[in-house]
């Protein structure tokens, strides 16, 4: 395979043999939008550091779906902003918690909508952190699963068709297997966020969140970003204890543990592309920078070379009216 016989610009000569011998596409049905919800009525309040997302008051929800299932964006993952917060994060497994309610309201509304719940405690735990704190401030492994359990169940309960363990808690997926199967939920899907970083691209969430930490990081529970043998590691242990989609995040900057992931283990992966991912666009845009459609578009196309089955991206309205009108 030698030049003059071999000329790759050949099939690169007009757009029909480009798109003939395209690899990798990218389709609406690949991506999943997160939404914020909290407390109140006639609420749509924007994020400052996430120009274009809203946390949501419920009653807003109704028309939010409506909106995504006409940009034909099949799926959602919901956040709660709670009334109020505590040590052991209780809203979070309330039965009349604002997601929970937020399910109920979804599905009352549109009842085969896919609703994905992401499960942890530090957008309900007073000190910010995913789990239950002991004296010295350490987030304790084993007695938070318990919580988490809870957490899963609670929004199973109220409707949700899959859920998302995002607390990087050793033995959740597990944990949270075991007690769905005991309530009949067998075929509800766990999608765990099994390669999770300690990032500095989350900053924007905590703020749409409110979940910032009141002291340290996480650090303790969240990898570090150094790694990536230890990635293979979490990901066969999820898989292990049932983990049926396995996710990497951040997306941008974890590429390589995304095509490690899907060599290694052939699972449904999803990539989450975060909020400071997201925030970093939308200002570069904003003064003009950059051509937006352009970068965000080959951004998830580089996910999807990546190995990503699946993307969780606050771009997602935004790609599906860009992939509707295509020019
Ligand atoms: C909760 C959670 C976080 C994100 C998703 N679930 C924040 C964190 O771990 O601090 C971040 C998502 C984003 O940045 O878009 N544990
Ligand atoms: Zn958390």
């Amino acid at each position: 395979m030698n030049y003059p016989e071999y000329r790759p610009r050949r099939l690169r000569c007009n757009s029909t043999i480009r798109s003939m011998v395209r690899e990798n596409s990218l389709a609406v049905t690949d991506l999943i939008y997160p939404l914020f919800v909290k407390p109140g009525s006639g609420l749509r309040d924007e994020v400052s550091s996430m120009p274009g997302v809203f946390q949501l008051s419920l009653d807003q929800l109704g028309n939010e779906i409506a909106q995504l299932k006409t940009l034909g964006i099949p799926a959602v993952i919901l956040f709660g902003l709670p009334e109020g917060k505590d040590a052991d994060g209780s809203e979070g497994y309330a039965e009349n918690g604002i997601v929970q309610k937020a399910i109920r309201a979804i599905k009352a509304a549109h009842p085969d909508y896919y609703v994905i719940t992401d499960v942890c405690l530090c957008e309900y735990t007073d000190h910010g952190h995913c789990g239950l704190l002991d004296a010295d401030g350490y987030v304790q492994n084993d007695p938070t699963l318990d919580l988490l359990t809870r957490v899963a169940l609670s929004h199973v309960r109220a409707g949700a068709d899959m859920v998302a363990p995002s607390d990087m808690m050793d033995g959740r997926v597990a944990a949270i297997r075991t007690a769905l199967d005991d309530e009949g939920f067998e075929n509800t899907p766990i999608m765990a966020y099994s390669a999770k970083y300690a990032s500095g691209y989350y900053g924007p969430f905590r703020d749409a969140a409110d979940s910032v930490p009141t002291f340290g990081d996480r650090a303790q529970y969240q990898m570090d970003p150094a790694n990536a043998d230890e990635a293979l590691r979490e990901t066969a242990l999820d898989i292990a204890e049932g983990a049926d989609i396995v996710m990497v995040k951040p997306a941008l900057a974890y590429m390589d543990v995304l095509r490690t992931l899907k060599n290694e283990f052939a699972y449904p992966i999803c990539a989450y592309n975060v909020s400071g991912e997201y925030a970093m666009v939308k200002a570069a845009a904003a003064n003009g920078w950059i051509d937006e459609k352009k970068v965000v578009l080959e951004t998830m196309l580089g996910f999807k070379r990546a190995g990503a089955d699946l993307i969780i991206t606050y771009h997602a309205k935004d790609i599906a009216r860009w992939l509707i009108n295509k020019d």
